[in-house]
């Protein structure tokens, strides 16, 4: 990318924001894991640059810096930034790489970092319940940001786990909920909490 085509990204980002603003969204997070634009930025594994935008750590975290920058300029509501904290390859991003960058994170005002990991570059994953959840409770011990956990999160016992014992602040769940669009309202049950119910699931929920 030229430093031209990188300014417009940015600033598509930004109008992004707007946008997201204008339609009424909660909450924006910002995608840089997965392999895709940012998190290339991010890795030393994908960026090659010579320039102000790569080399050290802090040139590679420069393109999302300014994008945060560029999106807290319009947007005063909760900011999210989702990462891959594991490139799972020699040379690549660990987790405790990633504790400067949530500090970072942090100075520049995000509310929470989403902790996913993996596909900069192909890798064998070991995944089991729960494989990403050390990560987010790294980073949010040592960069004292909260952090969502994700990843193989199936019962509403393991959830309320890593809530409880402050591995992180909040649960995100994909593949489960597809399984069972259900899942929050048996989680609800399951651990005897009340829930607001729309009106005509009343009748059915009481047993
Ligand atoms: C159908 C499907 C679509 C997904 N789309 C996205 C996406 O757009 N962005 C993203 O960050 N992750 C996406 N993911 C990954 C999930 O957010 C999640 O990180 C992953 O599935 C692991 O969590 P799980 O074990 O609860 O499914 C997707 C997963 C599935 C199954």
């Amino acid at each position: 990318m030229t430093k031209e085509e990188i300014e417009k990204t940015i600033t598509a980002f930004k109008d992004a924001a707007i946008r997201s603003k204008n339609a009424g969204f909660d909450v924006i997070e910002i995608h840089a894991a997965h392999g895709y634009l940012i998190n290339e930025f991010l890795s030393p594994l994908s960026n090659h640059r010579t320039d102000e935008y790569g080399g050290s750590s802090e040139k590679r975290y420069r393109f999302l810096r300014e994008i945060i920058d560029q999106i807290r300029s319009v947007w005063d509501g909760p900011l999210f930034v989702r990462i891959s904290a594991h490139d799972y390859a020699e040379g690549g991003m660990t987790p405790e790489d990633y504790i400067e960058m949530a500090r970072w994170m942090k100075t520049q005002e995000v509310d929470l970092i989403d902790v996913s990991s993996g596909a900069v570059v192909p890798a064998r994953i070991d995944a089991f319940p729960g494989y990403q959840v050390p990560y987010a409770e790294l980073l949010r011990k040592e960069a004292d940001i909260p952090t969502g956990a994700v990843g193989l999160i199936t019962s509403a016992v393991q959830a309320e786990e890593i809530l409880k014992n402050g591995r992180a602040d909040m649960i995100l769940l994909a593949r489960e909920l597809l399984r069972d669009p259900y899942w929050p309202y048996r989680a609800a049950k399951e651990l005897d909490v009340e829930m607001e119910v729309p009106k005509q699931y009343d009748r059915g929920w009481v047993f």
